[in-house]
């Protein structure tokens, strides 16, 4: 914190768009306490705190989710009309008890994926490439309808998204040919995957969008949150143990660890006119921040809000953001943190980072890491 305050925060911004740890944690709370409406140098606004957070995602009427001033699909479109109509439509696809089948498969992954990496008698194996990445591709290529060879397509894809905020729509051409062709195939040959099921519900266009969304939302942000999971776990190896010894508190140590490092940092809305919050005016056009990652740590919401406590009940974060587009694969992606976790610690009476190497990013757009190499015992 000391370090942080004799910087200027546009560097600071920096560290928290790109960089993965403690300085992000701590740039969070300086930004939140000391500039909590900044604009950067990029001219975008960022909001830090809890309460304005909750605001910018959920007000539509003040922020807008429809940049372009068009519709683009769930995430790109407002309430009332396009966002309520499709989210109606797609809702019943993502309930925890429409996803319970994936539990299964999900498992048998795992297992697979475990079973590889430990070959041979192997002390360390890589948590991210390894394990949470090749499943998070897997599981979300059999969901969408994919076939499995293509799963690392995703996360190709995923990474273009996440890469940078302004060239998402860049280079997608391949993506959507590669998408009206799988609905194509669905279409002469329906197969019990969410492409063939939603052909009678949603037009070809739709379906193709919200393909895209679920590639930059379902891959790399759920492999981030079992990433995520066992940095916390290599920091409080008592939680670990204390969860193999009741593993009915795994769903909330699921939410603390999904509070205290959010995969998603930020998402962005733009104002459709001046508006105030917390007595700056961010101006009519202004495209804004909303640092989730930064209101998960915020001290007016959370008491020890700095502290990876599994008690923490409640548990208000914002990790799936709030309001209207609140995440609609959240029952998704807790089970496949959930399936995870559940193999690791049955396995596994500890589990470490084997290396000190300073960790890497996963995408500055996701809060995760890249690589992440650990030894385990038995
Ligand atoms: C731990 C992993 C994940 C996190 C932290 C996360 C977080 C979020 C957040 C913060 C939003 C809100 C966006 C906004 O306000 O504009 C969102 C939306 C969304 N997420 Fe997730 N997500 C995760 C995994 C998934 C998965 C696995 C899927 C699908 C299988 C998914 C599908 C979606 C969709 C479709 C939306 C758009 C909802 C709408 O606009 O109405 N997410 N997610």
């Amino acid at each position: 914190m000391t370090a942080l305050s004799t910087q200027d925060p546009a560097s600071v911004l920096d560290i928290i768009r790109y960089n993965y740890g403690e300085d992000v944690q701590e740039g969070y709370n300086y930004l939140r306490t000391h500039f909590p409406v900044l604009q950067g140098n990029d001219s975008v606004w960022n909001v830090f705190r809890y309460d304005d957070v909750q605001r910018v995602l959920k007000t539509y009427q003040q922020f807008s989710s429809q940049f372009l001033n068009r519709p683009l699909g769930l995430v790109m479109s407002d309430p009332p009309e396009d966002h309520t109509k499709l989210r109606l439509q797609l809702a019943p696809f993502f309930t925890k008890d429409a996803l319970q089948f994936l539990e299964e498969r999900t498992a048998a992954h795992v297992d697979a994926l475990l079973e590889a990496a430990l070959s041979g008698g192997r002390e360390t194996f890589d948590m991210i490439r390894q394990l949470t990445a090749p499943l998070a591709q897997v599981v979300l290529a059999e969901f969408i309808g994919m076939p499995t060879k293509d799963g690392p397509l995703l996360q190709e894809w995923s990474e273009r998204f996440l890469m940078s905020e302004f060239s998402g729509r860049a280079n997608r051409d391949d993506i959507v040919s590669y998408f009206q062709q799988l609905i194509q195939a669905r279409r002469n040959e329906p197969t019990p995957d969410l492409i063939s099921r939603l052909l009678p519900v949603l037009s070809e266009q739709e379906i193709v969008m919200f393909a895209l969304q679920l590639v930059v939302a379902g891959c790399i942000p759920a492999s981030d949150g079992v990433g995520n999971a066992i940095l916390c776990f290599n920091e409080h190896p008592d939680a670990w143990t204390t969860l193999r010894a009741d593993t009915s508190l795994l769903p909330l140590a699921i939410e603390e660890i999904l509070r205290i490092r959010s995969p998603l940092p930020f998402f962005r809305r733009q104002a459709v006119q001046d508006v105030d919050v917390s007595g700056v005016t961010i101006p009519k056009g202004a495209v804004v921040r909303a640092w989730i990652g930064a209101a998960n740590r915020d001290s007016e919401e959370f008491t020890h809000s700095e502290l990876f406590d599994m008690q923490h009940n409640p548990n208000r974060h914002i990790a799936f953001g709030f309001g209207s587009h609140a995440c609609l694969g959240a029952p998704f992606a807790r089970l496949q943190m959930r399936v995870v976790l559940a193999a690791l610690l049955d396995r596994f009476s500890s589990i470490r980072r084997a290396d000190a190497a300073p960790l890497e990013r996963s995408a500055p757009l996701a809060y995760g890491v890249r690589q992440l190499l650990v030894s385990y015992k038995y």
